[in-house]
């Protein structure tokens, strides 16, 4: 039985950590797993995450910016997710159709219907199981963003990190008010909590969804 569990946040959250602590403990556990991220997960999809996140593209208008995320959805959903779903395999994708909805919608401001059918295109049939949305307070993850750039030497990945915090805070709130409109689908993580702590939060929640489609 395939489950596609995905995680979401704000810059910062601590998500790219938890979803390889948890990939490596479901592996230990004999599970099939899959991780994977968006934009990228494919070569297509990495090409367009390139330009997506460089910081010298200032000129990317939004409605450029959201139908390249749509582009790159497409082509790792048809090559990269659904296939491995239908293999029975657990699919751990960092960030999915909520992050275009929090950023180019509630972030950037554009129609929500619109991104709406854009995701419906873009995934098809293919919608997650469980979405573990990582919050915490806007300053504090742009904190822990900014430190991670400082200490890193290649490219420039910060296009976003770079925006207003008032941005950040419509993202914060955008996931938050998606969380409540689908309640059966998102658990909250409470992701301030020291590492240790917020992985014990996940697994937690990731067991209770397991026992509930029979895997445990
Ligand atoms: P990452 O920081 O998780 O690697 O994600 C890359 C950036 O892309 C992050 O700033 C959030 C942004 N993003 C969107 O704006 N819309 C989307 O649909 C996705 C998947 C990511």
């Amino acid at each position: 039985m395939s489950l596609f569990i995905t995680f979401e946040g704000i810059e910062g959250s601590g998500k790219t950590t938890q979803i390889s602590r948890l990939a490596a403990y479901l592996r230990a556990r004999g599970l099939d797993v899959v991780q994977t991220r968006e934009p990228g997960g494919c070569p297509i999809a990495d090409t367009i995450r390139a330009i997506l996140l460089d910081a010298a593209n200032t000129a990317l208008v939004p409605a450029a910016e959201l139908l390249l995320y749509a582009a790159a959805r497409a082509q790792h959903v048809a090559e990269v997710v659904r296939p491995a779903l239908a293999d029975g395999r657990v699919v751990l994708c960092d960030r999915f159709t909520d992050a275009t909805l929090a950023y180019q919608g509630f972030g950037r401001g554009l129609s929500l219907p619109q991104i709406n059918s854009l995701n419906a295109m873009a995934r098809g049939a293919t919608v997650p199981d469980l979405t573990l949305l990582f919050d915490l307070p806007v300053e504090i993850g742009l904190g822990r963003a900014f430190r991670r750039i400082a200490g890193t030497a290649g490219p420039a990945e910060d296009r976003f990190e770079q925006e207003s915090v008032a941005f950040h805070q419509r993202i914060r709130q955008g996931y938050l008010t998606l969380a409540d409109r689908e309640p059966q689908r998102f658990r909250k993580i409470h992701a301030e909590a020291d590492a240790d702590q917020v992985f014990a939060e996940v697994v937690a929640v990731v067991e209770q969804c397991l026992r509930q489609r029979g895997r445990s």
